[in-house]
């Protein structure tokens, strides 16, 4: 583990932080002298995470922009600013695209994408504010960087994750910003991603998406997973070196190279 001195008393936000790589953030974040927030949407997991690792819990449903703001406003009266959010929360059940019902997208896009949106809406301002700037670590996946049977629209959402954290990190170096910008990739980690369905609020009759454990493959059963605070000194070592992405597994590398040579061979034909 890695220990950064530069990072004692620094006031960071981790959505999702009652879970799986979310906590796992928290944990390195607070070994690093860290003060830290953790959002969520489970009550009882937030309050049990919370005090087992010594976090500030604040219920946050991040697919509301009103949820996140009073997440900022629980922050600053907590400590006063903040200097790192980490905008991580998100859900990653399966559905076959032509099966998907719209509450099934919309559930989808509004925690995974427009969770991120509200997340750099909300704090951006507030860390341009500090003097010394600050760092937004948003969550994607390596379904941000390539496609999936049954991970369609899990994919439409990580993929907007990557087009928003690129082209953020293009506008605050054009503008001179002191905020950084990363997206955080990760591969296989141990969490509860397989029941992302026990927080679905109101779910339909019509609904498709359905947990699935990919572990229960023993082709992805038998590669390497990580567990969440390993991702931890990932996010860390991304803010020391102010890096775009945070890339946990590049044995993966491989399924962005299949697609990227998909678009080179048909461009050429073209040519
Ligand atoms: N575990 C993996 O292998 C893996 C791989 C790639 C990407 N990811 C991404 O990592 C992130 C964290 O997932 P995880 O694997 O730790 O899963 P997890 O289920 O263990 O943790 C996710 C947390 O997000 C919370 N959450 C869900 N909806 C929310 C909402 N509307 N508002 C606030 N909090 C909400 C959940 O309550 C949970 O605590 C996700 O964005 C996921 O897509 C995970």
């Amino acid at each position: 583990m890695q220990n950064n001195d530069e990072m004692k008393g620094k006031v960071a936000v981790v959505t999702g932080g009652a879970s799986g790589i979310g906590k796992g953030i928290a944990q390195r974040f607070i070994a690093n002298g860290m003060h830290v927030v953790i959002a969520d949407v489970d009550q009882a997991a937030l309050d049990k995470t919370a005090e087992e690792i010594g976090a500030h819990p604040v219920l946050t449903d991040v697919s509301s922009s009103a949820s996140v703001a009073a997440l900022a406003d629980a922050t600053l009266k907590k400590f006063g600013r903040v200097d790192v959010v980490c905008n991580n929360a998100g859900v990653g059940p399966m559905a076959n695209i032509a099966e998907m019902s719209l509450d099934d997208w919309q559930w989808l896009i509004n925690v995974n994408l427009w969770g991120v949106i509200h997340g750099i809406h909300t704090f951006l301002p507030l860390m341009e504010r500090n003097p010394e700037g600050g760092h937004l670590i948003n969550t994607a996946s390596i379904g941000g960087l390539a496609t999936m049977p049954g991970l369609g629209g899990y994919c439409v959402t990580k993929y907007g994750v990557v087009a928003l954290t690129e082209t953020l990190a293009q506008e605050l170096e054009i503008s001179g910003s002191k905020v950084t910008a990363t997206v955080l990739i990760p591969g296989l980690v141990h969490s509860n991603i397989k029941n992302s369905s026990r927080t679905r609020p109101n779910v339909p009759g019509d609904a498709k998406l359905m947990d699935v454990d990919i572990a229960d493959n023993p082709a992805v059963a038998n590669m390497r997973w990580l567990e969440p605070a390993d991702v931890g000194d990932f996010v860390l070592e991304a803010i020391r070196q102010k890096s775009l992405y945070a890339f946990t597994h590049p044995e993966m590398f491989r399924l962005i190279e299949k697609r990227f040579d998909q678009i080179k061979t048909a461009n050429a034909t073209h040519n």
